[in-house]
């Protein structure tokens, strides 16, 4: 499981493309065996493979996959890491933000401790999808729809290209990659169509859960990753 690889290692590098959570069928009908073909074993293996070209070229050495997302976060000079880097990142959050589909309540309901902030923080699970949709749908471009906490209460955002939301000081909990990749052999332009099933049908609301949970323990505004 990617969970269980340490991120904050300081041999992290070459940096490697962690083994999906589930078969590349397990998504489907929602998202298909050919869209995860293609967007984990092209698009995200892609990312990694250039970030470890560009390792080496730039005789980068013992740093973990996060302390070069923030190393690099700001660089003009240094774009090129810093893309890559957050695009592996990002990718391999968002392979743990789903669940194989068919598991009804389990992808449907939070649970817990995770659905008293729901309601506190949007007043319920329906308005929290709402505020996601209407993100994913606003986010011009590529980029990142997420639920994070804030240190005080869960929140929505997006991010456009590779942005990561620990740069800002949040913890993510859950993230949907809007990039056409991720869903325009299924969908083709219909973003909203399958953000919404992926929304209904797909979130592992157990990894959220774990995220909280571990990002409470530690206390306040948590700006580490959870991964
Ligand atoms: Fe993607």
């Amino acid at each position: 499981m990617i969970r269980d690889v340490p991120v904050d290692t300081k041999d992290a590098a070459p940096f490697v493309l962690p083994p999906l959570p589930f078969d590349e069928n397990a998504l489907a009908p929602i998202i298909s065996a050919r869209t995860v073909q293609f967007h984990y074993g092209k698009h995200h293996r892609a990312y990694v493979d250039k970030l470890n070209l560009l390792v080496q070229d730039r005789k980068i050495r013992e740093v973990s996959l996060v302390d070069l997302i923030r190393r690099t976060h700001g660089n003009p000079g240094q774009a090129d890491v810093f893309n890559n880097a957050a695009q592996v990142w990002n990718h391999n959050f968002y392979w743990q933000s789903l669940a194989p589909a068919g598991r009804g309540s389990e992808n449907q309901n939070p649970g817990g401790a995770l659905t008293q902030m729901i309601e506190k923080s949007f007043g319920g699970l329906p308005a929290l999808k709402t505020e996601m949709v209407e993100n994913a749908v606003a986010q011009f471009g590529s980029g990142w729809v997420w639920l994070l906490w804030d240190g005080r209460a869960l929140r929505v955002t997006k991010t456009s290209n590779a942005h990561v939301p620990f740069i800002d000081g949040n913890t993510p909990l859950l993230t949907v990659d809007v990039w056409e990749h991720a869903y325009y052999l299924d969908y083709q332009n219909q973003r909203e169509a399958h953000v919404t099933a992926v929304l209904d049908e797909l979130l592992n609301w157990t990894f959220a859960a774990e995220n909280l949970e571990r990002a409470k323990a530690l206390g306040g505004r948590l700006a580490a990753p959870i991964q």
